[in-house]
């Protein structure tokens, strides 16, 4: 069996959550490869809305099993937060979840360190969510990190202190608040908390499962314009969001993945700092950001809105081999009479079609082409023989742009607003 991966083609906040809740019936396994608690994954259903930071979408499926692999980083606390919250809903976490060994832990230094970080960048700072993503990271390719195999070693406690003091030494050299006391007693409660759950090697329980023929589908955090190597670099994250980080965040072997789904939105938001060639700043970007609802999932801040960006998103689709495209919000475009796509960049009075290497300096203008709007609430919509023309027309011409089929289009955040245009077993989830 091969592995399919799900991940976010634009800047994060596509709806991954809510797809792979509607996909996880077609899966055995679902296991998140990379990022941490800066992710924010919205489900919606029966009318509940849950977010998820640090354990994957596929929970609140009963014959499920999912899987935190090795590059995801760990904030124990945050993780423990989520359980406790799963279980006043009655989800039996313990049973449904394992975590990776090699997954690397997020220090209370860690997020001490990103919030001194981004004060010292000054107006050039990143917008990180301030979970101590980038330092943990850096810890590991540094290889200082520790991780969670390591709290069943008789020194953990040593490992721990020293990898603090060192951070300590770090806070005072940016001015910062170094002393991470208050923050501990809470931490070490998550340890306690990650002792009661099945620690796995999940490279080895995810390459049993596709040898015996089980489906797994890996889920992505951010999107691919965060990819620390293709994202807007250096306003990205700290890790491989694109459809590599599968490989290397849960040790599958490329020839073992199969289908690779893009989730996009109708149109695009970012948040946080950083080029965003499609950003309105006008009533057009404020009606998106209010019908939308588009505030974090994780930290509240208003995200920034803008058409949509082909030259990005065919870049997407391009490191990722994306065989199969969803596209979600469309119910938020229905206020415009008028939707507009970008295709081109000028800059310097070139056209392109590419992203340039210098997307965080040049100076781009977007080329737009208009399309009618369908100006029809979708939200009701069951099936999609009951889609208007014009919607039908913009997916049409968003396929024939990208060359990548639209199997899915969502119209609103209930797991039941979800409209297939092939059934889920013909394509992915098989
Ligand atoms: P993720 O990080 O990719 O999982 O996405 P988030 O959960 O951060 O953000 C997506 C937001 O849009 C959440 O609030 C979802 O509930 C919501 N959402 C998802 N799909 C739709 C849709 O089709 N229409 C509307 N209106 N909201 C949606
Ligand atoms: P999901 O999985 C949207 C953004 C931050 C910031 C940059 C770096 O919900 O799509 P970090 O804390 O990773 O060092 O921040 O990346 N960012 C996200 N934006 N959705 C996310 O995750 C994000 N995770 C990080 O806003 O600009
Ligand atoms: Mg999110």
């Amino acid at each position: 069996m091969k592995a399919e991966v799900l991940l976010g083609l634009q800047w994060g906040d596509e709806g991954k959550g809510k797809i792979v809740d509607v996909l996880t019936p077609h899966y055995d396994i679902i296991a998140r490869f990379q990022g941490g608690p800066n992710a924010g994954h919205t489900l919606e259903f029966n009318g509940i809305k849950h977010v998820l930071h640090t354990i994957p979408s596929g929970i609140f499926h009963d014959t499920t099993t999912n899987v935190i692999g090795n590059g995801v980083v760990i904030d124990p606390v945050i993780l423990k937060r989520e359980i406790d919250a799963l279980r006043t809903l009655h989800v039996d976490v313990t049973r449904r979840l394992l975590v990776s060994r090699r997954a690397h832990l997020i220090l209370p230094t860690h997020s001490l360190l990103d919030k001194a970080s981004e004060a010292a960048k000054g107006k050039e700072k990143i917008g990180s969510t301030l979970k101590g993503i980038g330092p943990t990271y850096m810890d590991k390719t540094g290889r200082n990190g520790l991780r969670v195999g390591d709290i069943d070693a008789p020194d953990f406690k040593v490992k721990y202190d020293k990898l603090v003091a060192k951070h300590r030494e770090l806070l005072r050299f940016l001015d910062a608040d170094t002393d991470p006391t208050e923050l501990e007693k809470a931490w070490f409660e998550g340890i306690e908390t990650l002792r009661q759950l099945t620690r796995i090697d999940s490279e080895q329980y995810i390459n049993d499962a596709l040898i015996a023929g089980k489906r797994v589908l890996a889920e992505g955090a951010q999107g691919s314009m965060l990819d620390i190597d293709f994202g807007t670099y250096p306003f990205v994250t700290s890790s491989n969001t694109m459809c590599a980080g599968a490989c290397t965040g849960l040790g599958i072997a490329p020839s073992r993945i199969g289908g690779v789904i893009g989730i996009f939105k109708a149109y695009c938001t970012r948040v946080g700092s950083g080029p965003f060639p499609t950003e309105l700043l006008d009533d057009d970007g404020e009606k998106m950001r209010q019908v939308g609802r588009e505030f974090g999932s994780t930290t509240g801040r208003p995200r920034r809105c803008g058409w949509l960006d082909l030259p990005a998103l065919n870049y997407a689709i391009l490191i990722n081999g994306v065989t199969e495209l969803m596209m979600m919000k469309a119910d938020v475009l229905s206020p415009f009479d008028t939707i507009r796509v970008c295709t081109h960049y000028r800059i310097n009075g070139e056209l392109t079609n590419r992203l340039p290497y210098d997307i965080c300096t040049a100076e781009i203008e977007p080329v737009y082409v208009d399309l009618p709007g369908w100006n029809d609430d979708l939200t009701g919509i069951t099936s999609p023989d009951a889609m208007p023309a014009a919607l039908l027309d913009y997916i049409h011409f968003i396929e024939k742009e990208t060359g990548v089929p639209v199997s899915v289009v969502s119209v609103g955040p209930d797991r039941t607003q979800t409209l297939l245009r092939k059934p889920i077993g013909e394509t992915v989830g098989a």
